[in-house]
């Protein structure tokens, strides 16, 4: 089988539309149901500052180095790394890692992401007063129903994913990401007028520093190459169809502030909306350990309650929007999670879109029907691929960037685009980061994880 050649891998149409791909694949369930209920979780404001701190001195470097890699090799995880290896068999290791996370990370992903489908009809059948539906459509735990709406959520992102880079992943992030983002702002507006939005705005910006060790630490730095896309090479993927043209460094600025704003705003949208339930008469913390509920519980038990006690049309209404906003940003980040392993089968196995898609898609589909049936795997897939997983990539990228291909051959793929980016602090500032910073905080949050687990 030949290898593809560069001509016919695709490239994105225009600069905003490689940003808003980029951050469509950023925003996600990470951002409106992950970062908003670990904020309540860990202590409010001071999750916040550990998490942009995280996205900060290890993402954002992090994420130069993905693009740079990608657009240096214009390759798959897998092949770009072995382009870059000069003949090291471990190195290429790091991008099969990618393509086995994005493999995992996917197939729980889309089970979350059809239970947000799910409630769009459970918010429609409930309006009706069709409760055995709603029921029905409501029930977490029926492995069969869930089976359903997961392979649907997955068949959509496999057949935007075999449109190709700009006909498939650009056109449809470019038409989703503004109907989000209007979304989300919408239903703030609404929110914040109705009773205890205020206590939950409260929750968000005060912060109890008590809350913070070494659980928190990794909590956020996972969150944060979660929340970023980072550490399974989905941005050296995205990066491997840019032009020379664009300026690197600039693209993930805007991508990090777009990612993390969105994730602060959604903030603004849930922990105010849980506290309008609790105003309701709606429980949200445990009653027996005082904590809050877990954030499944929080998203798809107290919000849809919360709908149905506003209730009437409007209530029907918010609840469905709400659904829908969680499903879009789920699927432009699934799509981005497909890609990376369309692109290694159509890269290194020579295999067209089309066929690569549905071939891996549907591997994808059948772990993601077990993991329907059997939800308690979830929690194991976060804890190794997305909490231990991405962070060890990450590392791994940096260590390689650093001092394998080495900052210098990097700063020549930077240039393009950035003529003047050699001279200024900025790029000394990356090259500590990456060579020292990352590898050194990264290594040590999962040490203590790792340690905590022996002991
Ligand atoms: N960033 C996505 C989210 O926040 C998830 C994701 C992780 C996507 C890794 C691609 C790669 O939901």
């Amino acid at each position: 089988m030949t290898p593809t050649t560069s001509s016919e891998r695709g490239t994105w149409n225009s600069k905003i539309g490689f940003i808003l791909a980029a951050a469509g694949s950023a925003v996600g369930l990470g951002n409106i149901w992950g970062f908003p209920t670990q904020v309540a979780d860990n202590g409010g404001a001071a999750f916040i500052l550990i998490y942009l701190l995280c996205c900060l001195i290890i993402g954002f470097p992090v994420m130069i180095a993905e693009l740079a890699i990608g657009r240096r090799t214009q390759k798959n995880p897998v092949g770009a790394l072995k382009a870059l290896s000069k003949g090291n068999s471990f190195i290429p290791l790091i991008g099969y890692w990618g393509v086995i996370c994005g493999v995992m990370i996917l197939s729980f992903y889309v089970v979350i992401s059809g239970w947000t489908l799910a409630y769009v009809f459970e918010e429609l059948f409930y309006f009706f007063q069709f409760e055995s539906a709603a029921n029905y459509v409501g029930d977490l735990g029926n492995g069969l129903k869930n089976a359903v709406f997961t392979l649907f959520f997955m068949g959509l992102t496999i057949l935007i994913v075999t449109g190709g880079v700009s006909k498939g992943i650009e056109r449809a992030t470019k038409l989703l990401m503004p109907v989000l983002i209007g979304i989300l702002f919408i239903l703030i507006f609404y929110i914040f007028t109705l009773d205890g939005a205020k206590e939950g705005l409260l929750m968000f910006f005060k912060p109890d520093f008590s809350t913070i060790d070494g659980n928190l630490l990794l909590s956020a730095m996972g969150q944060a190459f979660f929340s970023l896309s980072l550490g399974m090479g989905a941005l050296i993927t995205y990066g491997s169809y840019l032009n020379k043209k664009q300026n690197i460094v600039e693209s993930a600025a805007y991508i990090t502030i777009f990612d993390v704003g969105i994730a602060v705003v959604a903030g603004l949208l849930v922990i105010p909306a849980m506290f309008v339930a609790q105003a309701g008469g709606v429980q949200i913390f445990n009653p027996e350990t005082g904590a809050l509920f877990s954030s499944v519980t929080l998203v798809f038990d107290v919000l849809p309650e919360m709908f149905h006690n506003i209730g009437g049309f409007v209530g029907m209404l918010l609840g469905i929007t709400f659904f829908i906003l969680l499903g879009l940003a789920a699927l432009t980040s699934s799509i981005s999670l497909l890609e990376v392993p369309v692109a290694y089968v159509i890269d290194e196995h020579g295999v067209n879109r089309k066929k690569a898609s549905w071939i891996v898609g549907g591997f994808v589909g059948i772990i993601s029907v077990i993991v329907s049936f059997e939800l308690s795997l979830i929690d194991y897939f976060v804890m190794i691929f997305n909490e231990i997983g991405l962070p060890l990539g990450g590392l791994a990228i940096s260590v390689f960037l650093g001092y394998f291909w080495k900052s210098e051959n990097a700063l020549l793929e930077l240039e393009q685009g950035n003529e003047s980016i050699r001279d200024s602090g900025f790029y000394t500032l990356w090259v500590i980061l990456i060579k020292y910073i990352s590898p050194v905080l990264i290594g040590l949050v999962l040490l203590t994880t790792i340690w905590s687990f022996l002991t």
